[in-house]
Order: C-alpha cells, then structure tokens, then sequence
C-alpha cells in the first residue's frame, strides 16, 4: 500500500511513522508513506498557500490552486484509490473504515489547517472525508497519523500475530474483555480464576460475556449498530 499525505507542517508526521510497528511495516516493504510539503507549490514569491475568505470573517482559507497542483502530479504518477481529506466536520472514523482502507493500494490524505481548504477542492478531488472525533486539532496531520496507524496494521504482515488485529476491540463491535499477565495475584489482587484453568472453551466463553458487558456498560450504542 502507498500512502501520499499532503501537509504544510510536514515535520509533524516524522516521528509516528518512523517507530515501532509502523516503521517494521515500511521495512518490510508492506506500505510506503510519503510526505508531501504543501509550502512547495505555494504561489509566487512568498510561496502562497492560504488566503482571506470571500465574503469576510476571521480565518484564513487553504487555496484551491496549490493543492490541485500537488493531487495532480501525484495522479500522473499513479491513479489513487482514494483522495481523503482530514476535517472535524465529516463522519467519524471507525474500525469499518480503517477495514476497508487497508485493502486499498493507493490513497491520498490531504491535511487541513486555518480554516480549512477551498470547498471547491472538496467538491471536485476529495473522495472520502474523515474526522477522528468532535474536537478540533490545530492541523490534519495528528488525525492523518489516527487513520494511518489504524489502517496499516490491518495490513496482512504488518502485526506479528494476525490474530491480534481480528481480536481487537471493535472488529465484531464489541470492546475488548480484561486480560492479565503475571503475576498471578499481586498485593492480593487476583487474576480470575478461569484465565489460570486452562479450559480454553470456557476461557472463550468468559472473554465473549465480559467483552459484552463491558461494551453494555461503556459503549451500548455499539450494540445497536
Ligand atoms: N482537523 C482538525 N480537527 C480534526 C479532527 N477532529 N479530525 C480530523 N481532522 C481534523
């Protein structure tokens, strides 16, 4: 898979992609991210990337010009699956969409900043809108590094043990049972007796009925997705 991100603060996405299982996965040759500077197709001297909104009001507006720039020499170099835009006003991201991403080979993730970018953008090139949540982040770039650590570790190779990725919390839209590690009791806490019985049956059994209680009593409206 080949991600392309489009960022004026292209710094900021250094360090999630360069550690830990994500960096494995560039490695092995399992996804290629690349980071694009927006500030590079900026307009004339001053490499102009933002401008005062028509119509007045506070905030600066993302130009339609550079972007398109960029998305269109990306495309003649391949064609994209997907041109996604990070935005606070879009429909959530969730563990489906991170699914359907991963099997993708080539997307675009362009990162907002100021106000946001030009709606004519959004119209014409964006394919898929995405916010991480009801918040507003200073910039896409940490929402853009949301989405692609959970869609890359979906990615066959990428977690040692694939089994992991399909247990997670939210793959069957249930939150994840309680685990434990040793030792078996400390300071009196005990690990429940079940996880030491070696009955792996009823061991499933447990995890399924705590993995629904525990959604019931944090996150009932998974239940009725
Ligand atoms: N940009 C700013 N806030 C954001 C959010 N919550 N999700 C995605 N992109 C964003």
């Amino acid at each position: 898979m080949r991600i392309d991100i489009i960022s004026v603060v292209p710094n900021l996405l250094e360090s999630p992609f360069n550690h830990s299982i994500v960096k494995r996965a560039k490695d092995k040759g399992l996804v290629e991210i690349v980071v694009h500077d927006l500030r590079e197709y900026g307009l004339g001297n001053y490499k102009q990337i933002d401008d005062t909104q028509f119509g007045g009001g506070a905030g600066m507006v993302m130009m339609i010009e550079p972007i398109v720039n960029c998305i269109k020499k990306l495309q003649l170099q391949r064609s994209y699956d997907e041109i996604i835009y990070m935005t606070p006003d879009a429909q959530t991201l969730n563990q489906a969409t991170a699914n359907t991403l991963s099997l993708k080979e080539n997307i675009v993730i362009l990162t907002g900043h100021y106000k946001g970018v030009d709606q004519r953008i959004r119209d014409k090139y964006i394919t898929k809108e995405i916010s991480i949540g009801d918040y507003v982040l200073t910039g896409g770039e940490l929402a853009a590094a949301v989405l692609v650590d959970a869609t890359i570790r979906l990615i066959p190779g990428v977690i040692g043990d694939e089994q992991s990725a399909l247990t997670d919390s939210f793959q069957d839209n249930l939150l994840s049972p309680p685990v434990y590690t040793r030792p078996a009791n400390f300071e009196g806490m005990k690990v429940p007796d079940i996880l030491l019985s070696g009955n792996f049956p009823k061991i499933e059994d447990w995890r399924s009925d705590k993995a629904y209680e525990r959604t019931q009593q944090i996150r009932p409206d998974l239940l009725n997705e």
